[in-house]
Order: structure tokens, then sequence, then C-alpha cells
């Protein structure tokens, strides 16, 4: 198949790209570069010898958009292009709102242009809001703490509405829970250009001595030891999730969502405490109020992924730990070996 990844040199995107292609899909990136680089690129090919071809442009130009649709002869497109950061989105949520929901109206317009109708969109677990029940399965109350999650959800009624109107449009929604680690191989992570805001980017930060001090936001959460409570899944079971949702797509048409997690949750005091453990490192961490947009506990009901997809998460919280150390330490040896 002919795929197109809007923000596909971004961090899931870069590494969709690279099962995708062994997979023997003919893979096109299409990215604006705002938090990749395309450095990505370069990576890829000198670890994996895989030449990946991409299309700078943004999702807001349908035109371009269109062009490179029809010039790749697309069958289906996988949509990462986003902006991510909770926290500006709280700031700027006007920009959240642009870039997001805009974004996905230029695709659907220049997908209808030229008849391509196979979708996955990258949504996200925020979309849920504070949790009503656990585990989250993907009938749960959708109730979005922070504008970045409600830009998601606009989306996916969106793209549900769309179904509705025509059924020959074959749409998988994933909400992913929190994607962390890189890929085996080569030195790619989840590396944004901007802020770094995520767990895992920041306790990289904290090791790389850029930040001296790991923040814990909030101690006081109804949880057992006081700390927030998510869903860590392996970057490379995530992708695995894309390949399964594309092969569902081959048969079957209309509007589905999927939760793509593992079913377990850990604190962030339990994080840090494997991460130090497996990677005999310390990672130094006081405490610090909430965050605003922050839920307590969320992790995800993962039955319909495997009965609808046949797909679930293989590997275990220490294989995605070692493996964040692994794109560290990767990335410092580089370093060295440039200057
Ligand atoms: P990322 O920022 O690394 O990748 C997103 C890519 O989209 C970037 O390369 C960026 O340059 C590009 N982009 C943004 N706006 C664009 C535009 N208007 N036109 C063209 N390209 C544009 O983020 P990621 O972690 O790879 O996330 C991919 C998708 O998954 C996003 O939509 C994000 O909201 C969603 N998601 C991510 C997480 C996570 O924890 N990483 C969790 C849930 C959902
Ligand atoms: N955390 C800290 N200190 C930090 C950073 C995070 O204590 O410096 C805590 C958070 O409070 C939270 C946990 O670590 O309890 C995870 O936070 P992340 O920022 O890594 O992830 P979030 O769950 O807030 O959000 C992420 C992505 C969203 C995505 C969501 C899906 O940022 O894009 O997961 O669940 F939608």
């Amino acid at each position: 198949m002919n795929i197109l990844l809007t923000g596909g040199t971004g961090y899931i995107g870069s590494h969709t790209a690279i099962t995708l292609h062994q997979n023997n899909h003919n893979v096109i990136l299409y990215d604006n570069l705002t938090n990749s680089r395309e450095e990505t690129l370069f990576k890829i090919k000198t670890s994996l010898g895989l030449n990946l071809k991409l299309v700078i442009g943004d999702v807001l130009d349908t035109k371009t958009l269109e062009d490179t649709l029809n010039k790749y002869k697309i069958n289906a497109v996988i949509h990462f292009a986003g902006l991510k950061s909770v926290d500006e989105s709280i700031t700027q949520p006007k920009k959240y709102f642009e870039n997001n929901v805009n974004g996905t109206h230029s695709l659907i317009k220049a997908m209808k242009a030229v008849k391509v109708k196979t979708l996955i969109f990258s949504s996200s677990a925020t979309v849920y809001g504070e949790p009503k029940y656990l585990p989250i399965d993907e009938n749960h109350p959708k109730n979005p703490e922070n504008p970045y999650g409600a830009s998601k959800l606009k989306v996916e009624n969106i793209l549900k509405s769309l179904s509705m109107s025509d059924p020959s449009w074959k749409i998988v929604c994933l909400r992913y829970f929190n994607p962390i680690g890189s890929h085996e191989d080569v030195n790619i992570g989840d590396n944004p250009v901007g802020t770094a805001n995520n767990l895992f980017p920041i306790i990289l930060k904290v090791l790389k001595k850029k930040i001296k001090i790991l923040e814990i936001f909030g101690k006081d959460y109804d949880t057992n030891d006081g700390t927030g409570i998510r869903d860590y899944i392996y970057i490379m079971d995530l992708v695995e999730g894309h390949l399964a949702a594309l092969n569902y797509l081959k048969l079957n048409s209309g509007w589905h969502d999927v939760n793509l997690g593992t079913g377990k949750g850990y604190s962030v005091l339990e994080i840090i405490e494997k991460f130090q453990s497996v990677n005999n490192v310390i990672i130094p961490f006081k405490y610090s109020p909430r965050r605003k947009g922050d839920v307590s506990e969320s992790y995800a009901d993962v039955r319909k992924a495997k009965e609808l997809l046949g797909w679930e998460a293989r590997n275990s919280l220490d294989v995605m730990c070692k493996s964040v150390l692994k794109y560290f330490v990767l990335e410092q040896t580089s370093k060295k070996n440039v200057f």
C-alpha cells in the first residue's frame, strides 16, 4: 500500500514509518517540521539503509496535500500531525484548535478530492478526562481537562460524523495512552523541538544535566503513593497497533475507536524507582504542586484492541525504561563522535 504519514518525522510517525516500510508498504512522510527534524530521516537511512521520502508541507495547505496524495497514489493516510503539549494548549488554545482541528478539515478536503477514504487518526487518552471508572474503555464519557484534549475530541467527532454521512470511509481512531522508549537500532526518540513537557523527555534532561531536578507534579492525588498514574506503552508496541489497524481497514469500513495501552498503570514514583533500578542511575526529584490539566489516574481497558484488531502490547516497563536510557546513551555517543 502507498501510505501517507502526516506528522511523519515526529516521534510516533518516524517509528511507524520504519515498521511500515519493513512490512513492504511504500511510505511518504508529510511534515512541516515544527516539532521534528529532517535529521531523523538521515539517522534512519544511516542505521537501517531505509530511504524514506519526505514532503515538507503543512496540513493546513490543502493544495499541497492534494498534490502529494495524487503524486504518490496514496491509498491510506495516518494522521499524526498535530500539536501535543497540554501546557501550551492551556496558554494558547486557539493555536491548538487552528492546527489540530482545521488541519484535519484540510486533510479531509484533500482526501475527498482524490477519493482516498482510509484514515487512521492519532487521538489521545486525554479525551476521557478525569476517570469515572478504571480501566478506561472506549465508551467512557469524554470530558477533556485541557484544550489539547478538547481539540482531539473535536476531530474525533468530525471524523465520526464524516463516516456517518458517507459509510464508505474507513476510519480507525487510535487513542494512545503514554508511549515511551525508542527503536532498538536507530537513535531516534521522543526529542521535541520545543520545550519538553512529558515525563521521559524530562528525565533525559535531568540525566543530561539540562534540568537539575525532576519535579513530580502533585503528591496528593488519590492514588497508592499520591503521585499521578499513567499507562506507559512501548513505542514499538504502539506502532504495531497501527499495522493491525491498517489490516483491519482492508476489510472493514465505518468509524472505530480503539485504546492503545497496556492496561496497567504506574505512578510517577514507581516510574522513577523502576528507571533508577533497571538502569542503575539516580534521578533527583522533588515534589511540586499539581500541573494544570492533569488527571489523577489513567489506564486503558485493552479488550477492544485485542478483539477488533488482534493486537496487544507485549513489552514490560523494564524494557521501556531500558530503551529510554539506550536512546540517551546513543545520543551522547553520536554527539561525541561529531565533535
Ligand atoms: P510529535 O510532535 O513528535 O509529532 C507530530 C508531528 O506533526 C511533528 O513532526 C510536527 O512537526 C508535525 N506537525 C504538527 N503540526 C503540523 C502541521 N500543521 N502540518 C504538518 N505537520 C505538522 O508528536 P508525537 O508524539 O509523534 O505525536 C503524534 C500524534 O499523536 C499527535 O497528533 C499527538 O497529539 C498524538 N498523541 C501523542 C501522544 C504522546 O504521548 N506522544 C499521546 C497521545 C496522542
Ligand atoms: N510528570 C511529572 N513531572 C514532569 C512531567 C510529568 O510529575 O516533569 C507527571 C505528570 O504529572 C503525569 C505523568 O508524569 O502524572 C505523565 O505525564 P506526561 O506529561 O508524560 O503525560 P500526560 O499523561 O500528561 O500526557 C501524555 C501526552 C499527551 C497524551 C497523553 C495520553 O503529553 O499528548 O499522554 O494519555 F495525550
